[in-house]
């Protein structure tokens, strides 16, 4: 594993020269926030060694290197599901690699179904802790000191501190529909049953969703501090219970997206 990290993180230094400190990973109908970065270079995952490729409708799986209001970013648009059939090595790798070539902060962005009464549709839930239901972890075996610590501390998976900084711009901007929250990572594909919503309610969750936390774990574990957000494009409010599809998530997600690159562009300058 530490060879093939390294193979990709020597060819993308070779192709972008890495000066980034900051790297981006974009959920489900999310990809919008790439097209305001003024790209430098583009590189498809497939050019990249080791590089997996990713599957799901509504990721392009590419690297964009470029300036994201002026502040040098690596942003990985396309990311890595459990459920498209990867292991949790494979999901990571790419943070890995970000890792490897300088990247000290991350930031990320998710589309979840949202368990709190409080929150409506189209809401910006900043993560401010999760609860990892994976069936897999990605720290599972061997440990490789060079990569980080055999048992990770995990009290502050997300930032404080960045998370101030994006409740000061979200009070700055008078963003609406803000709010922060505990993220639930479980497998998928299929989305929760009711009971499901309620179970992951009583558990302390706010919202639900398929991604996030694997890559976050192993950032931590790189000593990376990261910050995410979750866009709730659906409901598994008790009695609110719908039915969602994924066209809805994307739907959902592609409305409240501006909210989130402002606070993606504003924060990359404050970091
Ligand atoms: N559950 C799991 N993942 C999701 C959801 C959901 O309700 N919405 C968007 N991603």
């Amino acid at each position: 594993m530490l060879k093939k990290i390294e193979e990709a993180a020597d060819f993308l230094k070779s192709v972008f020269g890495v000066k980034a400190a900051i790297g981006i990973v974009l959920g489900t109908g999310l990809g919008n926030l790439a097209k305001e970065i003024e790209a430098e270079k583009e590189i498809p995952y497939s050019e990249i060694p080791n590089f997996p490729i990713s599957t799901v409708e509504g990721h392009s799986g590419k690297l964009i290197y470029g300036k994201l209001n002026g502040v040098q970013v690596l942003a990985m648009q396309g990311r890595f599901h459990f459920y498209e059939g990867y292991d949790m090595k494979t999901v990571t790798f790419a943070i890995r690699v970000m890792h490897k070539i300088g990247i000290t902060h991350l930031l990320l962005s998710n589309a979840a179904g949202g368990m709190n009464p409080a929150f409506k549709i189209g809401e910006l839930m900043i993560i401010n802790d999760h609860i990892n239901l994976f069936p897999e972890h990605p720290l599972r075996g061997k440990n490789y000191e060079e990569l980080g610590p055999r048992f990770p501390d995990m009290s502050e998976a997300y930032d404080a501190d960045l998370r101030k900084l994006a409740f000061d711009i979200v009070a700055e901007h008078q963003i609406p529909h803000v709010s922060e929250g505990v993220y639930v990572g479980t497998q998928g594909p299929t989305f929760e049953t009711p009971a499901e919503y309620r179970f992951f309610r009583v558990i302390g969750g706010d919202a639900v969703g398929m991604s996030t936390v694997p890559e976050v774990i192993v950032a931590r574990h790189a000593g990376m501090k990261c910050f995410a957000i979750s866009i709730i494009t659906d409901l598994g409010v008790e009695g609110q219970v719908e039915k969602v599809s994924h066209e809805e998530v994307q739907r959902a997600a592609a409305k409240s997206e501006p909210m989130m690159t402002l606070i993606f562009k504003e924060l990359v300058k404050r970091i």
